[in-house]
């Protein structure tokens, strides 16, 4: 048995993470600010007597102090997180994730703690070169566009982490998530699967920006889960940086279709609507956007031997079904 310490823990990915390893009879601490994550999302393991809470900030060194000296590993998950977050709260993003990150990793250094970082597909940008290997190129816009501000800003926690490693021989893993599904995700701050289904069960129109023939590849939150975990107890990752993502690809326009035909089947109320939304008009102008998202996971599957179970409709189905027991 291992005490785990999830920063972020209470967001989407963290809570269902805190809930696997509870599940294999691990101690988890969570620290959280509760800034896009929720209470809720962490309120039924609350009675667990392996689970302990911190409403924190990681950037509060006295609070990571004390529960990184408690722990065996940490798993930092909290950043600044969304497309639309990044547009109107830029700041917040890029302090968040640099200052926060710089802050793990120094406590943990402090007290020789294993940490896996989470980082994002993002880091690829814009480049065309598809599947992105982890030693691929970046490609990324000008610093006058917003968006890129979060790539790089989860770059620089991939440099800095890799430098402890380097440099001072902190165990690090570097896990880049792709884009990640599933229930308990928002759609607050962009994330087009659970906008869609909400749009869809409300019977609105499922707004698709830009033309929809951009593809992405979903993975289930389960799956990513399982990844973590195969990597947090795989000493030869240390050091290294790994995909972690589906697949499958889709269009935006694909997946839309695909949820209304879903809800069609469960609610017998979708309409069938689709609006286009030019990106100007969805976040901000000069707005850049990538055409495919696919990752290469050849190098974790010959790590741990991952591979994703679920597939594209098992997310949607549970997604769906989760947002109906929510209303
Ligand atoms: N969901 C995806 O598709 C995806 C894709 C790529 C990378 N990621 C990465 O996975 C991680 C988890 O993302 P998520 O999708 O669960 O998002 P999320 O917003 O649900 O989780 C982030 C959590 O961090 C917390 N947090 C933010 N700032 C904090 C601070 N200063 N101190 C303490 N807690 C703080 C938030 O309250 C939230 O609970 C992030 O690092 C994100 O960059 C997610």
């Amino acid at each position: 048995m291992a005490h785990y310490l999830i920063t972020g823990g209470a967001g989407f990915i963290g809570s269902h993470l805190a809930e696997a390893l509870l599940g294999l009879e691990h101690r988890v601490t969570v620290i959280d600010n509760l800034s896009t994550g929720r209470f809720e999302n962490i309120a039924p393991l609350t009675d667990h007597s392996q689970f302990h809470f911190a409403i924190d900030t990681i950037t509060n060194e006295v609070v990571m102090d004390r529960l990184v000296s408690e722990c065996d590993v940490v798993l930092h998950l909290a950043a600044a997180v969304g497309v639309e977050l990044i547009i109107k709260d830029p700041v917040n993003v890029i302090e968040t994730n640099i200052l926060g990150t710089h802050s793990v990793l120094k406590v943990a250094n402090r007290y020789r703690k294993k940490v896996l970082v989470a980082s994002t597909s993002e880091i690829y940008g814009k480049s065309d070169q598809i599947p992105f290997r982890e030693d691929d190129d970046r490609v990324l816009g000008t610093t006058t566009v917003a968006r890129w501000s979060y790539s790089s800003s989860k770059a620089v926690d991939e440099f800095l982490a890799l430098a402890y490693y380097r440099q001072k021989y902190l165990p690090v893993v570097i896990f880049r998530l792709f884009n990640t599904v599933g229930p308990r995700q928002t759609g607050r701050y962009g994330m087009v699967v659970p906008r869609f289904v909400r749009q869809a069960l409300a019977g609105d129109s499922l707004t698709v920006y830009g033309d929809g023939s951009q593809a992405r590849c979903f993975l289930h939150v389960k799956d990513a889960v399982r990844a973590i975990v195969a990597l947090a107890g795989c000493p030869e990752a240390v050091g290294e940086v790994f995909n972690v993502g589906a697949t499958e690809e889709i269009t935006i326009l694909g997946l839309a279709q695909r949820v209304l035909a879903l809800v069609d089947n469960v609610q017998g109320k979708a309409d069938g609507r689709i609006r286009l939304v030019p990106y100007e008009e969805a976040y901000e102008a000069g707005f850049e956007d990538m055409r495919r998202r696919v990752p290469d996971t050849s190098k974790i599957r010959q790590y741990v031997g991952w591979e994703p179970e679920r597939s594209l409709d098992e997310i949607l189905t549970d997604v769906i079904g989760y947002s109906l027991a929510a209303a």
